[in-house]
């Protein structure tokens, strides 16, 4: 029962699992195809919502297919290497169309997934919350090293120093990418106040056409009630201790409010404005 701690390491600067910097040859030169499609993400930003919208769309919302595994089996994690699990071997067994997962920052990305044109779906979430959820994570996660207390990780967030690098650099570097490749950029925050309306965004990028009636279940069965019940979603079948945080902890806007002290938030706000004020993007940070 006591499994060690995964550690992180560094690949061209950005902290990544020790284990996906021991193979980074082999991810980095990873065969994309042309039908690939690609989730990216920083860590929780809402890419398991976001995976299993696209797979009920692709499913035409047939419930019971999209129940047959964990979502790390029908969707490969790329860079995941844990003892029983090699995202890329997973993704190299399956038959295509595949989409896969993936947290790297854009400049990291295998360099055959642009040259082969493939779709990628990004989706971000407020810096705020998205601190707030990862901690919680880093908490309950073990193959990500122990957060240690609120206060060091607020300051371990800021500086960058967690896997798959700065949120700052990620969202912006992927936001400058849409300007010359296909990627649909969504935020959480849409997702949560009309979910329907970005469920029909991506069912569009997609070139897919599903009634109403399809729309409507997916949308019920994508909420965050549904997937934190749902086996195949909730990730309560891997190696996470869901007894210290769930993997589905709040699934909403601007808890980072119970979490910042006023320091902290004075603290962010100020390295925010400094970080952000090079790109046109805006977050929501509450409802
Ligand atoms: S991971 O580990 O990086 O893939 O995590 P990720 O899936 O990106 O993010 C997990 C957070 O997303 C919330 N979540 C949802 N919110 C609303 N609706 C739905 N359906 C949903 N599914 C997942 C999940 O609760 C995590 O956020 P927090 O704030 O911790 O609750």
């Amino acid at each position: 029962a006591l499994l060690p701690r995964g550690e992180i390491s560094q690949v061209e600067g950005i902290f990544l699992e020790k284990n996906t910097c021991n193979i980074w040859d082999k991810i980095w030169n990873f065969q994309a195809k042309p039908d690939d499609l690609v989730i990216a993400s920083y860590p929780k930003a809402g890419t398991t919502w976001t995976q299993e919208i696209v797979d009920l769309i692709q499913n035409n919302g047939d419930i019971e297919k999209s129940r047959q595994a964990p979502i790390p089996l029908r969707q490969p994690f790329l860079e995941l290497v844990i003892t029983t699990y090699s995202g890329i071997n997973q993704a190299n067994a399956m038959p295509s169309p595949r989409t896969l997962k993936t947290h790297l920052p854009v400049q990291l990305l295998p360099p055959s997934f642009w040259e082969k044109n493939c779709k990628i779906i990004y989706v971000a979430r407020n810096a705020k919350d998205t601190m707030v959820s990862y901690y919680h994570f880093q908490r309950m996660n073990k193959t990500l090293p122990d957060p240690g207390s609120w206060d060091e990780y607020f300051e371990t967030f800021l500086a960058g120093k967690v896997a798959w690098g700065s949120w700052y650099d990620h969202v912006k570097g992927w936001w400058r990418k849409k300007d010359s490749h296909p990627i649909l950029y969504l935020f959480y925050e849409e997702m949560i106040t009309d979910p329907k309306r970005e469920i029909r965004k991506v069912m569009e990028f997609l070139g897919k056409d599903l009634t109403e009636e399809v729309l409507d279940k997916i949308v019920y069965n994508t909420s965050f009630d549904v997937m934190k019940n749902n086996p195949m979603t909730n990730y309560t079948n891997v190696r996470m201790n869901h007894n210290i945080s769930p993997f589905m902890r709040k699934g909403v806007i601007g808890d980072w409010k119970n979490q910042f002290s006023e320091t902290q938030n004075k603290q962010f706000n100020e390295d925010y404005e400094k970080n952000m004020a090079d790109t046109s993007l805006l977050f929501r940070m509450e409802l």
